[in-house]
């Protein structure tokens, strides 16, 4: 196997996690549970989502959220932005990195986004643009690569011309998001295969939902192939709402368990991102499926 020296984790529990959970945690849990991802060893940290609060209640915080944390030097702070309004907060928000994102079918495209997806690329265009005049860095996610909800396969040819056009936009990484939980480790092969002749490896990043449990397949068939950004969310959290079938993000505390294993360095401390997890656990007063959360209170190693 070609297995890295060390990988980059992306925490999005705080918002994918978050982002369908409604009235569960307030501002103030959100922010301490942030402060306390913060000092786990996590490079980055996707606190929150400044996208319409109709389409989307759980994160109408945003703002407070963004203004409340205890920012810790070398993190970077990242939240969601769809379009220039959201933009116009997240810089009020001070946020140090734009998440743009779209899908890779019409119809989840319009159902998320209430838009095509060329009407979406002028948006995203502007968003990149005014972020990086703001001396921020901008991200894109692409959503449903590996199957959508609506329109089951995504043709190959649509990833790649998304790609080069989102990439054209001067974004800092592609994040390749598997929305519904559909992918298999050799569709994974088949697609970056394909985005790896034409984009660096190094600006290529996988967001892997768990749902039918292939997130760590995928994950170590990504690492396989030269990726070394990986999106999490702590606990197992995540969903989107917009995409029925969506469940949770791979486990930030599975992934780190995994690397620990097998030598490979994260940064990270798996007994603090543990503690976070057990934490937000007991907010949502609902058992969250990390397995290594689940593992470590069976065996009585978390207080
Ligand atoms: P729209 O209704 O088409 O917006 O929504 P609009 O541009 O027509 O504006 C309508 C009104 O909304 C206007 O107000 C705007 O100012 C206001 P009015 O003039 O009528 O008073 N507005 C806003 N207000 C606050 N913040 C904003 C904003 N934008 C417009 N940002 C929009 C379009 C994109 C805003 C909406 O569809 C939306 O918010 N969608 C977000 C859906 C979402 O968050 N989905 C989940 C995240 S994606 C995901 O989970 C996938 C991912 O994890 C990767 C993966 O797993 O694949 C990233
Ligand atoms: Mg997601």
């Amino acid at each position: 196997m070609n297995i890295p020296n060390n990988i980059r984790i992306k925490e999005v529990g705080p918002r994918d996690g978050l982002q369908n959970e409604n009235g569960v945690l307030s501002t103030g849990d959100k922010i301490a549970w942030i402060d306390m991802l913060s000092l786990t060893g996590l490079p980055y940290i996707e606190i929150t989502s400044f996208v319409h609060p109709k389409w989307i209640p759980p994160l109408a915080d945003a703002l407070e959220v963004a203004k409340g944390i205890k920012r810790k030097p070398g993190v970077t702070y990242a939240a969601l932005v769809p379009n220039a309004k959201g933009l116009e907060r997240a810089l009020e928000g001070d946020i140090d990195e734009a998440a743009v994102f779209m899908s890779a079918s019409e119809t989840h495209n319009l159902k998320n986004i209430n838009k095509t997806i060329d009407e979406t690329l002028p948006v995203l265009k502007e968003v990149i643009t005014e972020a990086i005049k703001a001396k921020r860095t901008a991200r894109a996610y692409l959503s449903v690569v590996f199957g959508c909800p609506y329109e089951k396969a995504v043709p190959l040819d649509r990833i790649i011309r998304i790609s080069e056009t989102l990439f054209d936009m001067d974004i800092c990484e592609l994040s390749l998001g598997d929305t519904i939980g559909a992918a298999n480790p050799v569709q994974v092969e088949i697609v970056l295969e394909a985005l790896l002749k034409r984009f660096p490896k190094e600006k290529i990043a996988v967001h892997f939902h768990d749902t039918r449990g292939m997130a760590l397949a995928n994950m170590l068939t990504a690492m396989n192939m030269g990726i070394t950004a990986f999106d999490g969310a702590c606990g197992g959290l995540g969903g989107c709402p917009y995409a029925p079938g969506s469940s949770g993000n791979a486990a930030t505390d599975d992934l780190i368990y995994m690397c620990a294993q097998m030598g490979i360095e994260t940064g990270v401390d798996l007994g603090k991102l543990l503690k976070a997890a057990r934490w937000v656990e007991e907010k949502m007063g609902r058992q969250l499926p990390s397995r290594n959360l689940q593992a470590a209170k069976s065996l009585g190693k978390l207080p």
